[in-house]
């Protein structure tokens, strides 16, 4: 695997790819990797003839910079992780690479950014397709793989390549679960024992909502409040959304018609975690 740390050397690689007629396929992180990342590594390497994966903590993403530094980093052990998987190249910029002195310029995605995480982490979302656009930029991909897990995030993602013509295809990929349920997320290793337990209320509750509209309720409010409930039955949870809304727009629904997105951000002590399920 070649690590490649500069900007103009990953375009100068990705442009004699394309000149060689190769297909370059990438997976934008933020380390600390998992089982769920090297699925997207995989489904990159089934799509590509070659495959990218950039490890950048974005700071322009996180609202507290006490978030942004206790973001876990884990270097060597994921270099290793996607030696193994196969990647291509890591490309590894540093702050300063990506965002020199007198950079100036946002992605500012409306609309879809602005409910859920939108609405509790201002700027999140134009720190996400800012980011993002530099590394398409950067890597010039042909197709791009997302988790599902960052759902709203997949979504803003594709609504700003359609908007800007990105010349590129976004694979939405499923979420990749522990065997308990519990979505894989780099932050998990920041919970407790006793935290990682009561997180597991969240993929129950997500669960529990999809048995209630098999069993025909079509009613949101009827819903999310037996979301609540099981959010909060044993403590220790802090809900800060629970949303049912359309998995394309993010508008809320008030009456289930078709696939609709039940969507979730809770504390589980300092940590919080995302999770959401399309319901059917
Ligand atoms: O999902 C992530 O890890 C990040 O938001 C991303 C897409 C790498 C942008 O920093």
């Amino acid at each position: 695997m070649r690590i490649i740390n500069h900007i103009c050397d990953m375009q100068r690689w990705s442009e004699a790819q394309r000149v060689a007629g190769k297909k370059i396929a990438f997976v934008p992180t933020m380390g600390y990797l998992h089982e769920g990342h090297l699925s997207l590594v995989l489904k990159g390497k089934k799509q590509g003839d070659v495959v990218v994966v950039s490890i950048f903590v974005n700071p322009m993403q996180f609202n507290q910079q006490s978030d942004f530094d206790k973001y876990p980093r884990k270097d060597e052990q994921d270099r290793r992780m996607l030696e193994e998987v196969g990647t291509d190249v890591l490309f590894y910029p540093t702050a300063p690479e990506i965002y020199p002195e007198g950079f100036q310029t946002a992605v500012e995605v409306s609309k879809v950014a602005d409910p859920l995480c939108g609405a509790f982490r201002p700027e999140h979302f134009r720190g996400v397709a800012t980011v993002v656009a530099k590394l398409f930029n950067i890597v010039k991909p042909h197709v791009a793989v997302f988790g599902q897990k960052d759902f709203q995030q997949c979504v803003v993602i594709q609504q700003m390549v359609k908007d800007l013509n990105f010349d590129l295809e976004i694979l939405p990929m499923p979420t990749i679960r522990e065997s308990d349920g519990l979505a894989m997320s780099s932050r998990n290793a920041r919970l407790s024992p006793a935290e990682r337990h009561t997180s597991l209320s969240i993929a129950r509750a997500l669960n529990h909502a999809q048995e209630m509209v098999t069993e025909g309720e079509r009613r949101a409010e009827i819903i999310l409040k037996t979301v609540q409930e099981i959010l909060t039955r044993e403590g220790g949870v802090r809900v800060e959304y629970a949303s049912l809304c359309h998995p394309e727009t993010l508008e809320e629904v008030t009456q289930l018609s078709g696939p609709t997105l039940l969507a979730i951000a809770a504390w589980v002590g300092e940590v919080r975690l995302i999770d959401n399920r399309v319901l059917q």
